[in-house]
């Protein structure tokens, strides 16, 4: 599949991915997001962009902690509108605003923002250099990058079970509760052919990033990087 069908594909599963999300992570989910948010330090009047927003749930997390200026921007209508919904319904509309608009070339001027975050998103863009050095330009000096990605654990028995959900039970299960067995499979072979760890960083310093660091969440199957301009 071509990845920039991705933000199609999510528009036709926008309505089950939440539901999916927590059902084939076993509700890990959530606290991958919160210990993003925990860790990084925000302020209430931070300046936060979430890159690939989807539904919402990172902005979300920051505007339930009390974060006041929250932008949210996919590519995805579809996703968008699910997380509308969501931030209408929890009385957030006030905190976060949503935009439609490319993680590959955001529509915001150098430095406009102290913390930026993307959560699952990096490994669906096209160009993930070009996503990580957009989002460094758009970061004020001392500002900070959160990247939460899936990874493959380093331990040998942990990977082969990982292998094994990845390439059965994640298409078997998309099938049944969302109907898409594309999609499933789409995100089994995004996280095969996503960069390492060591890659992830080595972009980050390229785009200008120090104190770069990551850190293993549950076993390795996801990793959350960060880096400071
Ligand atoms: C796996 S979802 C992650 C959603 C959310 N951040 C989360 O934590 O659940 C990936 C999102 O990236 C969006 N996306 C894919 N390519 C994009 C691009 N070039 N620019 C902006 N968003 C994009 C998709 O529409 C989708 O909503």
């Amino acid at each position: 599949m071509n990845k920039d069908d991705t933000p199609e594909l999510f528009s036709v599963i926008a309505t089950h991915y939440d539901f999916l999300n927590h059902l084939l992570s076993f509700n890990f989910d959530r606290t991958w997001r919160q210990r993003l948010v925990s860790l990084s330090c925000f302020q209430p009047d931070s300046r936060i962009l979430d890159v690939c927003t989807g539904t919402g749930d990172i902005a979300i997390e920051f505007a339930c902690r009390g974060a006041h200026d929250v932008t949210g921007l996919d590519l995805s209508a579809g996703m968008l509108a699910r997380a509308q919904q969501k931030i209408e319904k929890l009385n957030l509309a006030t905190r976060i605003k949503l935009e439609k608009g490319s993680a590959l070339n955001l529509p915001y001027a150098d430095m406009t923002f102290d913390l930026v975050t993307i959560g699952f998103g990096l490994r669906n863009l096209p160009d993930y250099a070009r996503g990580i050095s957009e989002m460094a330009r758009v970061l004020k000096p001392l500002g900070r990058l959160f990247i939460l990605e899936f990874s493959l654990p380093p331990n040998k028995l942990t990977y082969g079970f990982y292998s094994l959900y990845l390439k059965i039970y994640l298409p078997l299960a998309g099938r049944l509760f969302s109907g898409s067995a594309r999609a499933y499979s789409y995100l089994a072979s995004s996280i095969f052919n996503f960069l390492n760890q060591k890659e992830v960083i080595g972009l980050m310093r390229e785009s200008g990033l120090r104190n770069v660091f990551c850190l293993n969440l549950t076993a390795g199957v996801v990793t959350l990087y960060s880096g400071q301009k």
